[in-house]
């Protein structure tokens, strides 16, 4: 059978692993597609660099729209990053009748209802299993193995730099910059390592995994978003003491009153499988109805995990070339026409539990006082914790306190767990603590999941 022609957009990391992958298992990818694949041509932005990868017999360009409008190649796999050159190729490429593979989590988050419309009209496949979760086929198992199901929840860690950072910030006392250098350096990062570490990224993917599982429209803009870059060594010690680590969460769940549907970094009990997924590893938690709770880890990023990923999509597109398009598995696992708005919750009005850090002065009355703004919050206490002042402690954070006449102005630290409550809830006992006289302003507050 005739081979099929692919263009690649982009030879980086994942572009030169999906390269190297094709090449060395070349017999037994074309054994499962049931044809040979076969990059043609490649676009760069640099065409004269020399490649980590070989580019024998694969012509190289500088303009990705020379590939997507080649009437010589079938797939385009578009591994460029960013959002817009990205999205115009896609688009054009899709309304020229060519099948797409892309590994572009903001492109599919932030465009891919528009994508998924015109490949719909067109009868083409638009395929991002490396979209979410590098190497691991999450999008599969939730979309196809999971299709019995109605699923209530999904809880993972889905960024690899976000984890490895911390991680190495448990593990070798790294610092955050330090590790995310070598984050960067092991080609985990995005181009712009903010994404990974403000938790835009692990909101892509979570926007991705929360359409396939629950049957709604992509809607990147409603989930709730908050990165590691807060996160210091002082907390994760403080978690580890009290059985819990601390992880870069992305969470979505069903209540009875909406959607949920957040990123954050979370305080997970350490007999949890997601609390010993370290480094660049990622994994996803699944609770559904008739499966149970199920669980998928491994790569989360870098060049051959994530060429795992597209090389499979590469593969199932080969496959369905010849089936009819309107009885292919659906871009969003549910039939386009049956997507359904559900109503979304704000942080505010989730459920959850909280891990807090407090500096206050070491005086009789201060704790009581804390605990009463608690218990007048109808919000339980699950441990409490004092400890000395760190002495790496913000110095702006004594600032707010000054000496009183033959009171001690020595200062502790309290760690606190609450149990379950309304965000709401939290945040205006949060707000009264932080009135008090003897309580600094620095309260560190992070929120905790038994994942249960
Ligand atoms: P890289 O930055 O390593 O590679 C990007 C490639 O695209 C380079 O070859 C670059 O050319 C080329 N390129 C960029 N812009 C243009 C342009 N305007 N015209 C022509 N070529 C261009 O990125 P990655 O491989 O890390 O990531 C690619 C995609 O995969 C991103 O969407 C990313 O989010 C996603 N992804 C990445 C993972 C990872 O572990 N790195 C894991 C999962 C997904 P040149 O080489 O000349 O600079
Ligand atoms: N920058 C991403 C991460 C790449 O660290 O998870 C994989 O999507």
């Amino acid at each position: 059978m005739k081979a099929v022609n692919v263009g690649l957009l982009g030879v980086g990391t994942v572009g030169g692993g999906t390269l190297e992958v094709l090449r060395r298992n070349a017999d037994e990818i074309s054994a499962r597609a049931g044809r040979t694949i076969r990059v043609v041509k490649a676009a760069v932005r640099d065409v004269t660099r020399a490649r980590s990868v070989s580019m024998d017999g694969i012509a190289l360009t500088a303009d990705p729209f020379e590939i997507v409008g080649d009437p010589g190649i079938d797939i385009v796999v578009e591994l460029l990053g960013g959002e817009d050159i990205a999205k115009q190729a896609v688009l054009q490429a899709v309304d020229n009748g060519k099948h797409v593979v892309t590994a572009n989590k903001a492109l599919i988050a932030l465009h891919g209802n528009t994508i998924f419309e015109h490949a719909q009209r067109r009868g083409v496949m638009v395929a991002f299993e490396a979209a979410v979760a590098g190497g691991i086929p999450i999008i599969k198992s939730i979309r196809e193995g999971l299709a019995a199901n109605r699923i209530e929840w999904l809880a993972g860690i889905i960024n690899g730099t976000s984890n490895y950072i911390l991680s190495m910030m448990e593990a070798e006392g790294s610092d955050f910059d330090g590790a995310l250098k070598q984050a960067q350096a092991l080609g985990y990062a995005e181009a712009d390592p903010q994404f990974d570490i403000a938790g835009t990224d692990a909101a892509h993917k979570l926007t991705i995994l929360a359409s396939i599982a629950f049957g709604i429209p992509l809607q990147f803009e409603r989930v709730y978003v908050q990165g590691i870059t807060a996160i210091t060594l002082t907390d994760i010690i403080y978690a580890r003491e009290l059985g819990y680590r601390i992880k870069p969460l992305g969470l979505a769940r069903r209540t009875a009153e909406g959607l949920e549907l957040r990123v954050h970094p979370t305080l997970i009990p350490q007999p949890c499988l997601l609390a010993n997924v370290d480094g660049v590893m990622n994994a996803i938690l699944v609770r559904a109805d008739a499966v149970g709770t199920t669980l998928y880890y491994g790569a989360g990023a870098g060049a051959e995990p994530t060429a795992s990923s597209v090389v499979a999509d590469l593969v199932d597109v080969v496959r369905a070339i010849t089936t009819d398009p309107e009885n292919r598995v659906p871009h969003l696992a549910f039939q386009p026409g049956l997507l359904a708005a559900a109503p979304m919750l704000s942080i505010e009005q989730i459920e959850t539990a909280y891990y807090m850090r407090l500096n206050v002065l070491n005086r009789p009355g201060v704790l009581a006082a804390i605990t009463k703004i608690f218990g007048d919050s109808d919000i339980s206490l699950e441990t409490v914790l004092q400890k000395g002042f760190p002495k790496d402690s913000d110095p702006e954070s004594r600032s707010r306190s000054r000496p009183e006449h033959g009171k001690s102005n020595q200062r502790v630290t309290i760690i606190m767990l609450t149990q379950k409550t309304r965000e709401r809830n939290f945040s205006v006992a949060l707000k009264k603590l932080s009135q008090l006289e003897a309580v600094d302003d620095n309260i560190v507050r992070i929120r905790l999941e038994n994942l249960s």
